[in-house]
């Protein structure tokens, strides 16, 4: 398969859709549901062209909104985006139970952000380092310009350190930006390239490269709450085993890297899905927090479980350097009715939020984890993908699952040669009809 590459690239979207389509379905092939499915609204093939390069269509990616939560005394439905199935269906279980007692308590800390430059053939090493360190001010009052719109909002610069790698012979600036609503990264990033021929002079060496630094290391936030032990039995299992079991959990994950990372991955299933539905950058809170997860040693979870006086109590501390405006934030339609969903939050707000739903996620996943495990909770909707694959539409999504998994059926094939048949009962008209 090939397209004229340098063609596509410069042509309106909507002819790179047609080159795309005569490459990828040739005329004999009538069925073009699947590839009409990524650009038949016009308004949306618009916006992905917009956004990004090379843009051929867009993606469904489902939408559901989380909740109850009460998080520091406030009632909060959490809009999420997300291909995987339970998710949402584990956090509002989570969340349910915890409004309940209190529900959840948040803090953030500053949103401080580190850019970094590379600066090599410098053959001054501590030297050089000390005389940018010497120079803060200056290099402070060359970024004047572009930090004073920050500065007036209540950010701006903090501080810079310096540090020389021996064995690559490089000194390395860290400076830090407290950046407030924002993400950061361009700001950061032009502030950063703004220093390089500054830099350069100062040190008298080359800038290898000039980049923030994705780590966010003091961009946290944290979420606590407190349950009777009581609240998480259920299905015949009892609270207080429960509870000691969710610690033993959360401590093996402080024990064991290969069960962290999974431990992580499952509070990231929460965090990406609400960072994805406002239109913030997922990768840059992935990357924090399974750096922030291996800062001392190991990768370990990043949850902690303790039970005291009858009350399990949990607590999640993580980086969470979400914007509240900039990038997609904003710019996105579906970000903009997400955080009106959430009150129109600033970005403190938003990763306090983040940091209850990803705890609230953990909770749920450890409960499943140490009782009656998660395949149980996949299975209807395992079948309801089983139910559309098979032709279901509509109500008749829900009916032929509860069909299919009334008789047990989980194979796709199973699914799809029943599904005629069933169909054509009397009693399945009424979905029939309203599907
Ligand atoms: C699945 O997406 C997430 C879990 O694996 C998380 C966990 O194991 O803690 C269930």
């Amino acid at each position: 398969m090939n397209l004229p590459l340098r063609r596509f690239r410069r042509s309106p979207v909507r002819t790179r859709r047609k080159m795309l389509k005569a490459l990828i379905l040739p005329e004999n092939k009538s069925d073009h549901r699947d590839f009409d499915l990524s650009g038949n609204d016009g308004s949306l093939l618009d916006l992905a062209d917009a956004m990004v390069e090379q843009a051929v269509g867009y993606m469904g990616i489902p939408l559901g909104i989380a909740g109850p939560f009460v998080i520091d005394g406030k009632q909060t439905m959490i809009p999420m985006a997300t291909e995987e199935p339970s998710v949402i269906a584990a956090a509002s279980y989570a969340g349910n139970i915890l409004s309940k007692y209190g529900g959840l308590k948040t803090e953030s800390k500053d949103p401080i952000m580190t850019a970094q430059l590379f600066i090599e053939n410098t053959d001054q090493g501590e030297a050089a380092a000390r005389k940018i360190e010497d120079s803060e001010n200056i290099i402070k009052e060359h970024l004047s310009d572009i930090l004073s719109s920050m500065e007036k909002r209540g950010g701006g610069w903090r501080e810079l350190e310096t540090r020389w790698i021996e064995v690559s012979e490089t000194l390395v600036i860290n400076f830090k930006i407290d950046v407030r609503d924002a993400m950061g990264a361009n700001l950061l990033n032009s502030a950063a390239e703004k220093l390089r021929p500054l830099v350069e002079s100062i040190t008298g060496g080359q800038v290898l490269m000039a980049i923030l630094s994705n780590r966010s290391l003091e961009r946290t936030a944290t979420a606590e709450f407190s349950l009777p032990v009581e609240a998480l039995g259920s299905n015949g299992f009892d609270g207080d085993e429960t509870a000691r079991r969710i610690v033993r959990a959360a401590e093996i994950a402080r024990q064991d890297p290969d069960r962290a990372v999974t431990h992580n991955k499952g509070i990231m299933n929460g965090i990406s899905a609400l960072a994805l539905v406002t239109g913030n950058d997922t990768r840059a809170l992935e990357a924090a927090a399974h750096s922030y997860a291996g800062r001392t040693g190991p990768d370990h979870g990043l949850t902690e479980y303790r039970i005291a006086e009858g009350m399990l109590e949990g607590k999640l501390e993580m980086p969470l350097p979400f914007a509240a405006t900039g990038g997609a934030v904003g710019f996105h339609p579906v970000s903009r009715w997400a955080m009106e969903i959430l009150g129109n939050p600033d970005a403190g707000e938003l990763s306090r939020i983040a940091a209850a739903l990803g705890l609230a996620q953990n909770l749920s996943a450890l409960r499943a984890l140490v009782s009656e495990g998660i395949q149980k909770g996949h299975m209807s909707l395992h079948a309801r993908r089983l139910a559309y694959d098979a032709g279901a539409r509509g109500e008749e999504i829900s009916s032929y699952a509860e069909h299919i998994c009334d008789l047990g059926i989980r194979s796709r094939q199973e699914a799809s040669s029943l599904y005629l048949q069933w169909k054509d009962k009397p009693e399945n008209e009424e979905s029939r009809k309203k599907g």
